[in-house]
């Protein structure tokens, strides 16, 4: 069935990859300050969200079924120093969107493991959120936005990796050209998460959107790992010499915003719901490396090949 479907922070890491999953097949408009940067035409709005008077013109227009809100102020450093920036982009651009919608509509809210405490092994859904960054506050402040303005709602959870458009250097971007290149690097041996490739996370957006499900749902990789054995198994997979990577603690790194240290999730109700099983960390480094020459129409092609499972990486 073709949906009419909006997308913002269409020309971002996630809004590239769904818009070009979801424009074979449905009836797409992508907003982003930024130019579209995918192989295949798409019908993308370059303007600020935040100008007066864009917002309601551009879903009076595109009339959506379903808004996938992926843009965000999403530098958890420039969060830190400027809270109220923060807010203004994570929290109120998003209840400013949730509010002109039509009740029929179903947003859809990209958020972050950064809400949670970072103090708990496999969070479900029904861990309470306790952020301890601006960044994890203000994408808090976005998800309770989207729940009091509206029933017909998706809050996704997750912590994704995947190749950009180059315009900003993701993390998993930069582990790999470190690890490449044989830089000298740092990788965190006592901060735990459960990444997806971003690839995984569009299948099972994708297969969300079928679903009758509402409310908060928790979409990560199977393995809780240490950004240290992230780094070191994407060597292993990619045949990197990690002979310049060094085992450190984030107690060390001069960061602006203190991480929390365990924002492990599990997947399980996105896994029931969608017959997905979470991808093992070893599966997803796989699909990104072998993904690293594929333009974004041929990442997100339906029927790409599946790697078989492999073990759960054991911390
Ligand atoms: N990357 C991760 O690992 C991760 C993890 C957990 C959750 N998330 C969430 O997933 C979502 C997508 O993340 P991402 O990594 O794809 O982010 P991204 O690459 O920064 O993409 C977001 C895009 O939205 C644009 N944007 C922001 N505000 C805008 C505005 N007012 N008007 C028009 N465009 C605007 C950004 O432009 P600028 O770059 O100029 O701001 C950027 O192009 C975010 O909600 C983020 O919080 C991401």
């Amino acid at each position: 069935m073709t949906r009419r479907v909006v997308i913002t922070g269409a020309s971002g890491l996630l809004g590239a990859h769904v818009m070009a999953a979801l424009n074979r097949d449905h009836d797409v408009t992508g907003v982003d300050r930024h130019p579209w940067w995918g192989d295949e035409p798409v019908r993308l709005i370059q303007a600020d969200l935040e100008a007066p008077d864009l917002l309601p013109r551009i879903i009076a227009e595109a009339d959506p079924e379903v808004v996938i809100h992926c843009a965000a102020l999403t530098n958890v450093d420039v969060c830190e120093r400027d809270p109220g920036r923060a807010d203004a982009v994570n929290a109120g651009l998003t209840r400013a969107i949730a509010r002109v919608l039509a009740p029929t509509c179903l947003m859809v809210y990209i958020s972050t493991d950064g809400v949670l405490s970072g103090q708990e092994r496999f969070a479900s859904e029904g861990t309470p959120p306790v952020p301890r960054t601006a960044y994890g506050r203000s994408k808090w402040r976005g998800e309770q936005a989207v729940m009091e303005s509206t029933v017909n709602h998706l809050v996704i959870r997750t912590n994704f990796y995947g190749w950009s458009s180059g315009r900003k250097r993701t993390a998993g971007e930069w582990v790999y050209q470190s690890l490449r290149e044989g830089r000298d690097v740092t990788l965190f041996h006592d901060v735990y998460f459960t990444p997806i490739y971003v690839v995984d996370f569009v299948d099972r957006l994708l297969a969300l959107l079928d679903q009758p499900y509402r409310g908060v749902l928790h979409v990560g990789g199977r393995d809780r790992v240490s950004k240290e054995q992230f780094g070191r198994l994407m060597a292993e997979v990619g045949r990197f010499s990690t002979a310049h990577a060094r085992s450190g603690s984030v107690e060390d790194a001069p960061l602006a915003a203190s991480r929390p240290k365990d924002t492990s999730m599990t997947s399980q109700r996105c896994e029931e719901l969608t017959a997905l099983t979470a991808p093992s960390c070893r599966e997803g480094l796989q699909r990104f490396l072998a993904d690293r020459e594929r333009t974004l129409s041929q990442r997100t092609a339906a029927g790409r090949p599946k790697l078989s499972c492999s073990p759960p990486v054991e911390p």
